[in-house]
């Protein structure tokens, strides 16, 4: 998103109309990132640990804030009264407030990989931790966990993705399981695919 934004013409309309499209679907994601981890995770986090989930949860809003500010600075550059000199200018600006939110974000990214899920780990058995990850899988559409999955999958390695599949395999219903490995399939070579079918059992 960050290359969309750094190299499209602000001047043209379409390409301005796209952009506008992924900022809406990022806003998307990150609000059903932040609705899940709020919902099914930091509630009984917060009862074992106090305090621990107000840094996140502040990031949260704040992330909220940065993207409603980049949609709302695409809606007023794509107005017909904007000049093209000027939409150029602004478009600048878009790309650095855009890489302001990423760089944010990152940072958040890394304070739950670094801080929170050692806490999990430490003070929730994994039957609790796979009780959360049901939570979560059986109240996302296929088409969200779809999304999740082709984002997480491909840059993970062998041993993350057969531990994010293997719970899953007994988590959600046959069907959708077998739907859902039809679609990752696509995301792997010949040879990794074969590795991760024998390596969760199917
Ligand atoms: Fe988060």
């Amino acid at each position: 998103l960050s290359s969309l934004a750094g190299s499209i013409d602000y001047t043209d309309q379409a390409a301005l109309a796209a952009l506008y499209n992924e900022v809406n679907t990022l806003k998307l994601r990150h609000l059903e990132h932040a609705g899940s981890e709020e919902k099914y995770i930091h509630p009984i986090l917060a009862q074992r640990v106090p305090g621990s989930t107000k840094k996140m949860e502040g990031d949260h809003r704040e992330q909220e804030r940065q993207l409603e500010e980049l949609i709302s600075h695409l809606e007023g550059m794509s107005s017909n009264s904007t000049e093209p000199g000027k939409r150029i200018e602004l478009g600048l600006e878009f790309y650095r407030a855009l890489n302001r939110f990423i760089s944010s974000y990152l940072a958040h990214i890394d304070y739950e990989e670094e801080h929170v899920q050692p806490t999990l780990w430490a003070m929730f058995s994994n039957e609790e931790l796979l009780g959360m990850m049901k939570s979560i899988l059986s109240n996302q559409s296929p088409e969200q966990g779809m999304w999740w999955l082709s984002t997480m999958l491909p840059a993970m390695n062998m041993t993350e993705r057969v531990a994010l599949l293997s719970p899953a395999k007994n988590m959600i219903p046959p069907d959708v399981f077998k739907s859902m490995l039809d679609s990752i399939s696509k995301l792997f070579t010949q040879e990794e695919w074969a590795v991760l079918k024998s390596r969760i059992g199917i």
